[in-house]
């Protein structure tokens, strides 16, 4: 075996997929693994950034590697350009010197065989969710403020973070705040700070997130429920790039990236005069728009399994196959609460449930009643769902009419366990007696 072959089988044991570039960032070592990511050989010799970053005219990663700073990218895929990829650079220092440098490349938009990619925590095998995390990826880039409009439970604080994570600010803090959450005098002294003596109870001078964010990302949930005399307050943060605390004499400098989020259409917001127009242009330099669950279906069966895989290690239960009826109930579910209503829909199932299969009957009734309901379903809200206990109790009962009242045939043939049949008989008030389930 060459020398360098060796090199770099030893180098694919102890760090995986990673690269080794000399001074003048040109590729001297590739591991195996790290091609197979790349998807081709990696030749070389050749210069890093051009490789990575290619006629692209933004090259953050590229820019960074050149003046010798450490860093963290989330790049397309060279060969192709669909997958993300996420590269991190270390330098490789020997007597003080910087000698080289060492990327490790690692699965922040690893391309399956089925399309599916994974961008800071947040799977997808869909077209427009895929475009979405490159624009996010060029975002993050710029310090432009950038808005997330999506439903409930969609994922918009994993985009927050996922912009801060891609952005040169991912050293500086992240900070969250929900704009829902607090009433308007202590919001505003949550956000912007107080000085002591500013109010009864302020007895020290306070910082508020707005400086605990300095140098990072300030992320505002729910920006739409800022009181309009806190959104003049913010418009003035971002004018002029300084904090003023509650009761305080002088601003306080502050570097900070806002992102915020909001389920509603700030655009009617404005309309309705409950938003300020001009903060509205401020904030939403990058709008972004996060589909619901429901309006990319595809990612349905994908998020199940990765979402079982995990759960799968926390579980008593382990989870190997999801009947093909449960999945399809879950695929025809509109999901109002997104990937978040999915999580509770799978935690419930690991509880109901027992045994290596997932089945429809260990769904909740109101995901499983989506069978026969499914048409006239989607879109319409949370109210409108059926009775989730009649509808259990419905299913159950013809069960037991079926079996000719055999609880354990019935177990069966709801995908139940006889133990978990039984309570929810009880629960539901079924006798456990045939004549009476049988009524
Ligand atoms: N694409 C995804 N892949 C994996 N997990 C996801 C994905 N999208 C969202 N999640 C998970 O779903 C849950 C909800 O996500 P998140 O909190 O970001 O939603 P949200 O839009 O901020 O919700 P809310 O409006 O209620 O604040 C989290 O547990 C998150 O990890
Ligand atoms: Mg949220």
């Amino acid at each position: 075996m060459a020398m360098a072959d060796l090199y770099s089988a030893a180098l694919g044991t102890a760090a995986g997929a990673a690269i080794v570039l000399d001074e003048d960032l040109r590729v001297a070592l590739v591991t195996g693994a790290a091609e197979d990511f790349i998807g081709g050989a990696v030749p070389r010799g050749v210069s890093a950034p051009a490789f990575f970053c290619g006629g692209r005219s933004k090259r953050p990663f590229a820019e960074a590697l050149a003046a010798g700073r450490a860093v963290e990218a989330t790049i397309p895929r060279p060969s192709d350009g669909k997958a993300m990829i996420r590269v991190r650079a270390n330098p490789i220092v020997r007597d003080d010197v910087r000698v080289g440098w060492l990327l490790t490349l690692e699965g922040a938009g690893e391309a399956n065989d089925d399309g599916a990619v994974l961008f800071h925590g947040m799977w997808t095998r869909d077209a427009k969710m895929k475009d979405l995390f490159r624009l996010l990826a060029r975002a993050a880039a710029e310090d432009v403020t950038v808005l997330v409009r999506g439903e409930t439970g969609a994922g918009k604080e994993l985009v927050a973070q996922a912009v801060h994570d891609c952005s040169p600010r991912a050293k500086g803090p992240f900070r969250a705040i929900n704009c829902a959450a607090l009433p308007g005098n202590l919001l505003e002294s949550e956000l912007f700070g107080h000085a002591k003596g500013a109010f009864t109870g302020a007895v020290r001078d306070t910082l508020g997130h707005m400086q605990l964010a300095h140098r990072g990302t300030l992320f505002l949930d729910e920006v739409a429920e800022l009181p309009l005399d806190l959104q003049a307050k913010l418009l003035r943060v971002l004018e002029t790039r300084s904090v003023l605390p509650v009761g305080a004499r002088d601003g306080v400098p502050v570097d900070v990236r806002i992102v915020s989020a909001t389920h509603r259409a700030l655009r009617r917001e404005v309309e309705a005069g409950r938003f300020r127009a001009d903060l509205m242009y401020r904030l939403r330099v990058i709008p972004i728009f996060l589909p619901a669950l429901r309006e990319r279906p595809g990612d349905i069966p994908l998020l199940v399994e990765k979402l079982v895989e995990t759960m799968n290690k926390t579980n008593r239960r382990t989870i190997s196959h999801v009947a093909e009826s449960a999945m399809e109930a879950l695929t025809r579910y509109p999901f109002p609460g997104n990937v978040r209503e999915l999580k509770n829909i799978l935690a419930y199932a690991y509880v109901v449930g027992d045994g290596a299969r997932l089945e429809l009957g260990h769904l909740p009734p109101e995901v499983a009643a989506v069978d026969s309901l499914a048409p006239s379903f989607a879109g319409e809200d949370a109210a409108s769902f059926p009775d989730p206990e009649s509808h259990d109790e419905k299913r159950i009962r013809a069960a037991l009419v079926r079996t000719g009242g055999s609880r354990e045939q019935a177990a069966k043939l709801l995908g139940l366990s006889r133990v978990t049949l039984w309570r929810r008989m009880r629960e539901l008030g079924i006798a456990a007696s045939r004549k009476r389930a049988l009524k």
